[in-house]
């Protein structure tokens, strides 16, 4: 039996990866982490770091940060590292929601925004993906009252990889009511080709928007857990007080503060994603299936039937891969080394007629 002193909304939540780890030599196409790995600059940091490991970190991630605001000429009081940015996720709900306000997402969309409101007590509105499985901008903007507090947005969005403009985005920024925050999730900022993103420009203008970076993914860092926000430096005063002291491990600093400087390791990230990405929609093509405009490390593919089946079969001939996130005939495939990926569409073609 449950404790009765727990709070009734917890048990709205499901845990996260309870299961058994998987296998070891699994190919993992699940995850939408880097093939690559780290940089070798990182891994190189990550040793030295390891000497200090008796010390506490450095609770403000001072290097990290004043790279990072160099980088993108900003003021470092706009910049909070987390652990993850599943950690400043967290945080937001924390800080913005409780019962009575509400926050929006899509649906589907990264899951971690559908645990915050129901744990504060708050309302969640999901508005369904258009018909390209592209973020609905318009029917989000028509659940905007009162009561709004946190609107997030994954651009590109996961599972879809659908990428929304930066013109759009500022038009539902402008109808954002004054309490409300926008969150930018670009979690897969580095992948997209050109320019799209006119977020850090909004943070630097003070608007009510929060961008959201990670070094999980075209960085090879998940392991390591550093998501990056960026916003008005009273909101990132406010998570300062909420968080953690020493949330982000020193380890985890100094690999970080090392992948930025390896921008050779980024550019051959991005050639091999596209490369993947070109195989898998190219097989998409050659089968007729159905997949989005993915602009992320991962293709969404339809299958024209329940995928979750066939991604259970496919992770019993050792591949890893994700169905059954919020539309059941789709399923999601990260891009891999080439063989990995031939590895997927071997296994997946066996059940296609
Ligand atoms: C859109 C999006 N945001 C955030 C995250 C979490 O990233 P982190 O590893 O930094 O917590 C993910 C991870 O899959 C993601 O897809």
């Amino acid at each position: 039996m449950a404790h009765p002193g727990i709070r009734g909304e917890v048990w709205q939540l499901q845990p996260y990866g309870h299961g058994a780890a998987p296998p070891a030599d699994a190919i993992r196409l699940h995850a939408n982490e880097n093939p690559l790995g780290p940089s070798p600059l990182a891994v190189e940091a990550i040793v030295k770091a390891a000497a200090d490991s008796n010390r506490y970190p450095d609770a403000g991630c001072s290097k990290l940060r004043s790279a990072l605001a160099k980088m993108h000429e900003i003021d470092e009081n706009c910049i909070v590292v987390g652990n993850g940015s599943d950690e400043l996720i967290h945080l937001l709900g924390l800080l913005f929601l409780q019962p009575g306000v509400s926050a929006i997402a899509a649906d589907p969309s990264f899951v971690r925004y559908y645990a915050a409101p129901p744990l504060a007590g708050a309302t969640l509105h999901r508005t369904p993906l258009d018909v390209d499985l592209k973020h609905d901008l318009d029917s989000m903007a028509e659940c905007f009252d009162h009561a709004t507090r946190l609107v997030f947005v994954a651009n590109p969005n996961n599972p879809t990889g659908t990428l929304v403009g930066a013109d759009d985005l500022e038009t539902l920024l402008d109808r954002l009511p004054d309490p409300a925050l926008l969150v930018l999730d670009e979690a897969y900022f580095e992948y997209v080709g050109a320019p799209y993103s006119r977020g850090l420009d909004w943070v630097r203008e003070g608007r009510n928007a929060m961008v959201l970076r990670t070094f999980s993914k075209a960085y090879g860092l998940a392991g390591l857990r550093i998501g990056v926000g960026f916003a008005r430096p009273d909101i990132i005063d406010a998570i300062n007080r909420a968080r953690e002291p020493f949330n982000v491990g020193s380890i985890a600093q100094a690999a970080a503060l090392a992948a930025l400087q390896d921008q050779e390791h980024l550019a051959k990230t991005r050639t091999l994603n596209d490369e993947g990405l070109r195989t898998f929609h190219a097989f998409c093509a050659a089968y007729g299936l159905r997949h989005t405009d993915s602009h992320a490390n991962f293709a969404f593919i339809d299958l024209g039937k329940d995928a979750r089946p066939i991604a259970q079969a496919i992770a019993h001939k050792g591949v890893l891969v994700r169905a059954g996130l919020g539309l059941d005939n789709w399923i999601r495939v990260n891009t891999g080394l080439p063989e990995q990926n031939q590895a997927f569409l071997d296994a997946l073609k066996e059940h296609l007629e």
